[in-house]
């Protein structure tokens, strides 16, 4: 398994889409990588790059500190597992995982081999006699898989392999790639737009943005300190409430105002300079707490079983609090906003102030 190094990587599509953007990452060896961002943000070029099926306008792509830029897919020995079924539907699983051996000229022993214990690791191996069509989506999505281990790739790459599955059966493959991930100690580059996905499976998240890295490190870490709004808002089930306010300075810390709302928090230098200025406040839904004196209107709740949301209206402040036990035919509620949760956001750049 390799290291991926990028360094200034940049990706121009002859119709001047500047899809990827000064691209520098290290994805470690053995590491589950995600990359994640909306649709168009560049994920499947920059996945494409790193196969060789995409050149790069600029920058350099390193596996294990050697330059591959120039090498086609097969010279890098990548395994790419794509959003739709890929398989040969004229061929069985066995010999659709087969295929790429065979064309290496690899001993039909080894093959046998190989193919049945990837069958087993993915539990299809009472399978592999069938055609594509006569088995399911989630279970093609396997043989694909399949067919990327026997390979035994440099890298695996992972474009959206879940998203034409069904929500029950995407949360059980969720866990059964990350288990696959450890056991192979395989490099997974795993791209998806799901923020659920991504922050369930991976060592390090990606996040890009208009084709821009915009934040990358561990899941929880980027959850705690998004360093954008973008990153904020992109992240979690339920998106982060921004509340545009401004800054004063009282002899007890600093608060956070506008018509509908007051804040006391501690006093910090990174908002010195921001005293007096409007800037965006953010809070999770899950962070906002039932106390405090600022009583808010509840307009709807949204059951979903385990959790349940409600929105809650002051003034022009409408905002989303993730409810443990808030019984649903009350219609005015106290809510308080501990000070340890308060994000801050320059509203001109969008960028964390600290
Ligand atoms: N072959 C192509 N030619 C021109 N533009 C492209 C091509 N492929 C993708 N793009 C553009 O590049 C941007 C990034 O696309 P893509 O990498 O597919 O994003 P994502 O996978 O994150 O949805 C989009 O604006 C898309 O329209
Ligand atoms: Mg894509």
């Amino acid at each position: 398994m390799a290291r991926i190094e990028m360094e200034s990587l940049n990706k121009v599509y002859p119709n001047k889409v500047h899809a990827v953007k000064d691209f520098d990452l290290m994805v470690e060896n053995g590491s589950f990588t995600t990359l994640v961002g909306p649709s168009g943000c560049g994920k499947t070029t920059l996945l494409r790059m790193i196969a060789g099926l995409e050149r790069s306008t600029s920058g350099k792509i390193k596996f294990d500190g050697k330059e591959v830029s120039a090498l086609s897919p097969k010279q890098r020995n990548v395994s790419m597992v794509f959003q739709s079924n890929s398989l040969f539907p004229n061929k069985t699983i066995y010999e659709n995982m087969a295929i790429g051996l065979q064309m290496r000229k690899v001993p039909k022993r080894d093959i046998d081999r190989k193919v049945r214990s990837a069958a087993e690791m993915l539990n299809i191996s009472s399978l592999l006699g069938k055609m594509p069509n006569e088995i399911s989506g989630g279970e093609r999505q396997r043989g694909a898989i399949g067919r990327a281990i026997v390979k035994e790739p440099n890298v695996f790459l992972f474009d959206e392999p879940l998203s034409n599955l069904d929500a029950k059966l995407k949360a059980r493959m969720r866990h059964e790639l990350r288990a696959l991930q450890k056991q192979l100690k395989g490099t997974f580059v795993y791209v998806t737009h799901d923020q659920t996905e991504a922050m369930s499976m991976s060592d390090r998240l990606v996040v890009m943005n208009h084709g821009v890295l915009e934040q990358e490190g561990v899941p929880l870490d980027l959850y705690d300190h998004p360093v954008s709004i973008f990153v904020a808002g992109f992240l979690g089930g339920s998106e982060m409430n921004f509340i545009d306010c401004v800054i004063k300075r009282t002899d007890k810390g600093l608060i956070a105002y506008n018509d509908d709302l007051s804040v006391t928090f501690p006093y910090s230098p990174e908002l010195e300079k921001y005293i007096g200025v409007i800037v965006v406040m953010g809070i999770r839904p899950e962070h906002i707490k039932l106390g405090g004196e600022t009583a808010f209107e509840v307009i709807s709740t949204e059951n979903l079983g385990s959790d349940s949301y409600l929105r809650i209206r002051r003034g022009a402040l409408d905002l989303t609090v993730k409810a443990s036990d808030v019984c649903n035919s009350v219609l005015v509620l106290n809510f308080a906003f501990p000070p340890e949760h308060l994000h801050f956001f320059d509203k001109i750049t969008g960028k964390a102030i600290y």
